[in-house]
């Protein structure tokens, strides 16, 4: 299997492919993740409804700055994807198998890939979901995320300096509006 193992406080195990990785692995990965998705996540996760070809095309080109995938019952269950977008920033997705939602994982996978991405250096990660995600909207309601809505979406920005701080213990700092 690709990925080095994370040693962290996440209940479940974690894999990180990075630029170390071979590319075409981790689109294989990605591929075999989002096929797993039916229709509403895939909708919730792409803000549209792609087909099954348009998914594999869209896994075919990824080049993120890295993947952080979380295993359960032997297999990959989530993917966190982080996309570079200018220096210090980052764009993040994440998506979570359709049978396994609802579960802890996608709380478990998102602090640690934000984590993982603070200690990185980036300042900021940026999401867009749908405003009727209300899963997604309480991941990040606890990282202190600023939202911003236009039309059906929620753009939605995080301050990666909060989120050290809270797992240091600190106070977070307020949410802005
Ligand atoms: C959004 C997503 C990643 C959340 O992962 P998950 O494993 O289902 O969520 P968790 O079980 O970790 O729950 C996270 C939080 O959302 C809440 N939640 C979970 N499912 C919910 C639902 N259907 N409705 C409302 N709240 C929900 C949980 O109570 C939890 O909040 P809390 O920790 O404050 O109590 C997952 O549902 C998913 O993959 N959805 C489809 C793809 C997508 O929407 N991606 C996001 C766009 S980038």
């Amino acid at each position: 299997m690709p990925g080095a193992a994370l040693l962290s406080p996440c209940p479940y195990p974690l894999r990180l492919l990075d630029e170390h990785e071979d590319l075409s692995l981790l689109r294989s990965q990605l591929k075999v993740h989002y096929r797993s998705l039916g229709p509403r996540s895939r909708r919730l996760r792409f803000l549209g409804e792609p087909s099954t070809e348009a998914l594999d095309r869209l896994a075919d080109r990824a080049d993120p700055e890295l993947v952080l995938e979380l295993v359960e019952e032997g297999a990959v269950r989530a993917v966190l994807e982080a996309y570079a977008t200018s220096p210090g920033h980052v764009e993040v997705a994440i998506s979570v198998e359709d049978g396994y939602q609802g579960r802890g994982l996608g709380r478990a996978l998102f602090e640690e890939g934000l984590v993982l991405l603070a200690s990185r250096g980036f300042r900021t990660a940026d999401l867009v979901c749908l405003r009727e995600n209300t899963a997604l909207l309480h991941l990040v309601s606890r990282a202190g995320a600023r939202l911003r809505m236009e039309g059906g979406e929620v753009h939605i920005s995080i301050e990666l300096g909060q989120v050290l701080d809270h797992v240091r213990g600190a106070e977070p700092g307020p949410a802005a509006q």
